[in-house]
């Protein structure tokens, strides 16, 4: 299968609006709390900010219906999060695996609102979460389709998705590509109608949607409108005969802005709005709802890791600052490069911006930042390191045995943990009914 070029026609690049998306989904929290946070539950801590939290998922409900949003539970499981999110709002969850699923249902969230992500899955994960009920089941591989058929409930039918493999660059990081054609996701457009055929011929499965899902951290909306005729090619393919194509999930892959201001960021709306107009104009009679599975678009500005200054060093001409926070706790930098601000919680940053922040673990890469204008920080003070509500805490591990962080939750002035940090027994849980004798 070619590459599909991601380009669209003239009429649909024009954007929407004035071009300013509203910045309600960055955390705004006060020095004072922060302070606080630290005295209570010490650093290093996630702090997300609950208005943020809102603000990201209205950027989406503002444009499309709750049902029609699910938030893609690997951005940010905590419970309390997801219940702010999907309890609150009304949207839906995405869940990749079998853990997620039930994060997902321990939130509260009931099952006909959660959808089974077209991420590879095993025969257990397929099995328990028919089981269990779920709302959509998105299949992306033929292993995950025969498990289906064999554990698919036929006095309960699940209604199924499939997820296509457009073939489209989208720009995203290698390692967050995940719509190009040798990408191991998905099934290729010309394999998705056996597979509907399939599914359609099962008892127990109901076949509604297909689905895509670009790649994660885009900027740009018109591979999302490439992709979206690329389905409705593939639906026309289907033929009258099957079940009818109900649903087109563009899956998620929205980014943010990290070196610049959340004003910046990507708008949904304009995402949104295009993509309707596309269908508006290619889909005859009754037209399938479009879905999205946004992750990192509605909670990354909301959350900030907090972490104190152990000691400033300078060798070599290079200074730096060694925190308490490192890569164990928050590792996108070494992971991607990523640039994620960091500030003093009081005052200003200032001098030259070559001041590195690295982390306490025993490797010199363990890097949150580099080349920051951070001069006049000083042993003890407080950092915050901005924009880490999505993929931090989720990605956080045990490395050199260091406890994963508390996660506490900011309403304005008022604060509450909403994870504890982890303690020595959670260290070794597991391992000591196994310990040698001696
Ligand atoms: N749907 C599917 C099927 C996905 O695989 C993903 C993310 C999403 C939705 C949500 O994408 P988002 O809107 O958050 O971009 N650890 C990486 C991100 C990995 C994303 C994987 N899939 C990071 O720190 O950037």
């Amino acid at each position: 299968m070619s590459e599909r070029q991601a380009e669209v026609r003239e009429a649909d690049a024009a954007p929407d609006g004035d071009g300013d998306a509203p910045a309600a989904h960055a955390a705004v929290i006060a020095p004072e709390v922060l302070e606080e946070v630290a005295a209570e539950v010490g650093t290093p801590a996630y702090v997300y900010d609950g208005d943020a939290l809102d603000g990201g998922v209205r950027r989406w409900t503002d444009v499309a219906s709750p049902a029609d949003v699910l938030f893609s539970v690997k951005a940010n499981s905590n419970l309390s999060v997801l219940r702010r999110l999907a309890g609150t709002h009304g949207i839906g969850l995405e869940a990749g695996t079998w853990g997620e699923y039930a994060r997902a249902r321990r939130s509260g969230v009931s099952a006909d609102r959660v959808a089974l992500g077209g991420v590879p899955k095993d025969e257990a994960t397929v099995r328990a979460v028919l089981a269990a009920g779920v709302g959509l089941a998105v299949f992306q591989a033929e292993n995950e389709v025969e498990a289906a058929a064999r554990h698919a409930d036929p006095n309960r039918p699940t209604p199924a998705g499939v997820r296509v493999l457009p073939g489209i660059r989208a720009g995203a990081h290698p390692s967050l590509e995940t719509g190009a054609a040798d990408a191991k996701f998905g099934f290729a457009p010309d394999e998705v109608p056996a597979v509907w055929r399939r599914l359609a011929g099962t008892a127990g499965l109901e076949p509604t949607t297909l689905a895509v899902h670009l790649g994660s951290g885009l900027d740009e909306v018109s591979p999302y409108v490439t992709a979206l005729d690329l389905l409705l090619d593939v639906a026309g393919e289907l033929g009258g005969d099957g079940p009818p194509v109900r649903a087109l999930d563009v899956g998620g892959g929205l980014g943010i802005e990290y070196e610049g201001g959340a004003g910046a960021d990507p708008d949904p709306g304009d995402l949104v709005r295009r993509l309707r107009r596309r269908l508006e104009r290619r889909a005859s009679g009754d037209a399938p709802r479009l879905r999205f599975e946004p992750g990192r678009s509605i909670c990354a500005r909301a959350g900030l890791v907090l972490t104190r200054v152990q000691y400033r060093r300078e060798r070599a001409g290079r200074p730096a600052l060694v925190a308490d926070a490192g890569y164990s706790d928050f590792p996108r930098h070494v992971l991607y490069s990523a640039h994620h601000d960091i500030r003093p919680v009081r005052g200003e940053g200032r001098g030259p911006a070559d001041v590195a922040v690295l982390g306490p673990t025993c490797e010199s890469g363990d890097v949150l930042g580099v080349g920051r204008s951070l001069h006049g920080v000083e042993a003890d003070d407080l950092l915050v390191v901005r924009d880490a509500g999505a993929y931090g805490f989720v990605m956080a591990s045990n490395y050199n045995s260091r406890p994963r962080p508390p996660e506490v939750l900011v309403d304005g002035d008022d604060w509450r943990p909403i994870r504890d940090r982890e303690s020595l027994d959670d260290l070794w849980r597991g391992e000591t009914r196994h310990l040698l004798d001696g």
